[in-house]
C-alpha cells in the first residue's frame, strides 16, 4: 500500500514536472517567435524613433537651415568656390532628404499629428526628400544648372505646403531670424 502510493505521488510529480517543462518550452518558443516575426517586419510597421521636438522647431532648424545652403549655391556671387565649399552644399542637400521623412513624423508641436495624416502632407514630405536628393547629386556633380533648379523645386515645395497648413504664426513662436 506504502509503495503504492508512493508509486502515485511520483507520478504525480512526474506529470508536474512534465508539464512544467512543455509550459517553459512553449513560453520559449513564442519568444522566439515574437522575435522573428519583428524582426521580420516590412519597415513600414517596425517601430520608430518618436519625433521628439516639433515640427515648427525642426523646419527653423533644419529645412529652412539646410535649403538657405542650396539657393545660396545658386545665387550669382554665393557659388561654392572650391570643394570645401560644395561639400558643404552637399551635406545641406543630404539635411533636407533626411528631413523628409523627419517631417512625416507628428513631433511634439500641437498640430502636428493632424498635419502629418493627410495625404497632401504626405506628398510635400516626399517631394521634399527627392529634391534634396536631387540637390545631393547636383553638389557632387557640381552642375550649377541642376542645383538652380532643385533650388526653384524647394521654393514650390516649400510655399505649397505652406500655404495649405502654415499659419501667420509659428505654433511654437519658433521663427528664423532672417
Ligand atoms: C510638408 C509641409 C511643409 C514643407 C514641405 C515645408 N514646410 Fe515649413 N512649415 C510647415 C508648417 C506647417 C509650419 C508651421 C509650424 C507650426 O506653426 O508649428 C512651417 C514653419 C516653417 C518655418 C518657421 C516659421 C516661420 O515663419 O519662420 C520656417 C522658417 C519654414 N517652415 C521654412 C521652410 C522651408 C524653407 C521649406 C522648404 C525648403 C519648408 N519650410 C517646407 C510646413 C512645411
Amino acid at each position: 500500500m506504502k509503495g503504492d502510493r508512493l508509486l502515485r505521488e511520483s507520478s504525480k510529480q512526474f506529470w508536474r514536472i512534465g508539464v512544467f517543462c512543455v509550459l517553459v518550452l512553449a513560453a520559449c518558443t513564442s519568444g522566439v517567435q515574437k522575435k522573428t516575426s519583428a524582426e521580420s517586419q516590412p519597415a513600414s510597421e517596425a517601430p520608430t524613433v518618436p519625433l521628439g521636438i516639433s515640427i515648427n522647431a525642426v523646419m527653423v532648424g533644419l529645412v529652412d537651415h539646410a535649403a538657405h545652403s542650396v539657393w545660396d549655391a545658386a545665387a550669382p556671387g554665393k557659388e561654392p568656390k572650391d570643394d570645401k565649399g560644395w561639400a558643404e552644399v552637399q551635406h545641406h542637400a543630404i539635411q533636407l532628404a533626411a528631413a523628409g521623412s523627419v517631417i512625416a513624423m507628428p513631433g511634439t508641436g500641437k498640430s502636428d499629428a493632424a498635419w502629418v495624416e493627410t495625404p497632401e502632407w504626405r506628398r510635400y514630405s516626399k517631394d521634399l526628400e527627392d529634391t534634396g536628393v536631387q540637390a545631393w547629386k547636383a553638389a557632387q556633380n557640381k552642375d550649377m544648372k541642376a542645383i538652380a533648379d532643385s533650388g526653384d523645386k524647394l521654393v514650390a515645395i516649400c510655399e505649397g505646403c505652406h500655404k495649405l497648413y502654415k499659419g501667420d504664426l509659428p505654433t511654437e513662436g519658433i521663427v528664423h531670424p532672417h
